[in-house]
């Protein structure tokens, strides 16, 4: 009988693509993917480290891994992504783990898989300059058959300082713009209709070949001219790189969706200068601005950081009347956590009180739910093309999807399918969803 597989991913969609990697590089050694862990031999987590409750979940899984292990004995256990890469050796000495594998150690793994024994767990943890799994085709672990996410870069040049990333994903290199077209023009023709370009700031993307030399805006003006009914996104932007080429490529493809992550962090000057970002407010703004103006109704997201080190009431007001003055149409929310051997972990002391931090967060929270309503109010009435994805969570009657602007859309389907094109009229809305009818 075959042997099985079975991967839990947590983190950002690099990781989910690190999984398919890894599903990838399995299969040519004989195992087949399980999504149940009861009949796997090989039992991963493609962890995340990004905040210290990332970690903790972890932790928590690794008690449950363990009562496998003590239930069918000879079953690998194995921590792979950024913990892995962060703790190392930590986590092979609590005896629960088999086998710990960095980012860039994926190819690495069915020969680690070999030398372990009882007692003797493997472990590889190096990153390379050069590793972007270029040349392996990701099995593809997404339910629709709809959308698929494409790697497009690893690393991270940036030093943010409150960020782990840098060190759990090493130096950033860009990949091969063949392989990424290719594996675009082969997901488009096995029936997907929406490719996700990632990276941790793919502004930064560059491919040199000779005298020839491919930007982020060269290569995703390259996919999107591979069939115009196929839908290309992206993440992340980086404010500080963020070109106007960028912007006026967006505006020049019409299957290049209308959303730009930009995450801000702070609205503070005093903040972003102690976080390294690299930019002003100023800055931010008159990016948001540009957006605005090439691309009506281009939807702006961000991410933000509540309480980070030595943050004041003041600080925080920033944040607050900057997220007013975009008026984001969607935002991803965090309390500062500290993480050990980060530059803020080594300079700046972590001195805002965590009932601080929670009220300000909350506060955030709060001020983006009545920015979402908005930006959703304010589409009721108008036509959006949506890309069907499936039934409604909710509501399995109706059908959810997209529009470009990355706003999730709810409806009554015609007899339409997951992959299907649809224009949607928004009649109502909640600050999460579009609500509306399809029409001709
Ligand atoms: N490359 C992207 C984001 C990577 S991590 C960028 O440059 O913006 C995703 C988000 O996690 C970050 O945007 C940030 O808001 C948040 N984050 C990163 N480190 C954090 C920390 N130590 N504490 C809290 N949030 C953090
Ligand atoms: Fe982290 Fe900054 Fe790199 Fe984003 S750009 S991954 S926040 S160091
Ligand atoms: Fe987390 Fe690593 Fe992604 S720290 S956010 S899984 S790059």
């Amino acid at each position: 009988m075959k042997k099985r597989i079975y991967i839990e991913t947590y983190g950002c969609q690099m990781n989910v693509v690190d999984s398919e990697v890894i599903f990838s590089i399995m299969s040519k050694e004989g195992y087949e993917r399980t999504a149940n862990m009861d009949e796997a031999d090989i039992i991963l987590a493609n962890t995340c480290s990004v905040r210290d409750n990332a970690e903790q979940r972890i932790w928590g899984r690794l008690e449950v891994f363990r009562k496998q292990k003590e239930s069918r004995p000879g079953v690998i256990v194995g921590i792979v992504g950024c913990m892995a890469e962060r703790l190392k050796d930590q986590l092979t000495k609590t005896g629960k783990v088999d086998l710990v594998a960095g980012p860039d150690t994926y190819r690495t793994i069915p020969d680690m898989v070999k030398e372990i024994t009882p007692g003797n767990p493997a472990i590889n943890v190096l990153l390379s300059r050069e590793e972007t799994y270029a040349d392996i085709v990701p099995v593809r672990t997404d339910k629709n058959g709809v959308s698929a996410f494409i790697s497009i870069m690893r690393g991270c040049n940036n030093v943010c300082s409150y960020c782990v990333v840098p060190y759990t994903r090493g130096a950033e290199r860009s990949r091969n713009p063949e392989t990424i077209l290719a594996e675009a023009r082969d997901v488009f023709s096995k029936g997907y209709k929406e490719v996700t370009l990632l990276g941790q700031n793919v502004d930064s993307y560059l491919w040199k070949d000779g005298e020839r030399q491919v930007d982020f805006a060269d290569l995703l003006e390259a996919v999107a001219m591979i069939d115009p009914s196929l839908r290309v996104r992206f993440a992340t932007n980086h404010p500080k790189d963020i070109s106007d080429k960028l912007i006026e490529t967006m505006a020049a493809h019409r299957n290049i969706c209308d959303h730009i992550h930009l995450p801000v962090q702070s609205g503070s000057d005093r903040m972003l200068e102690k976080m390294r970002r690299r930019y002003t407010r100023d800055w931010y703004m008159d990016r948001v601005r540009k957006i605005r103006k090439v691309l009506p109704g281009c939807g702006i997201t961000t991410d933000v950081i509540a309480g980070f080190c030595s943050e004041t009431e003041e600080d925080h007001q920033e944040t607050l009347s900057l997220f007013r003055e975009a008026g984001f149409d969607y935002a991803y929310m965090f309390c500062y956590s500290e993480r050990p051997g980060t530059i803020a972990a080594r300079n700046y002391p972590d001195d805002v009180p965590q009932e601080v931090k929670t009220r300000r967060l909350n506060e955030i929270i709060e001020l983006q739910n009545q920015l979402s309503l908005e930006s959703n109010r304010r589409d009721v009435g108008k036509v959006f093309e949506v890309l069907v994805e499936g039934p409604s969570k909710r509501n399995p009657e109706e059908l959810c999807g997209r529009t470009g602007s990355d706003k999730m859309c709810v409806f009554p389907g015609l007899g339409h399918k997951a992959g299907d094109y649809v224009r949607v009229k928004v009649t109502d809305c909640t600050s999460a969803t579009l609500l509306g009818t399809i029409v001709e």
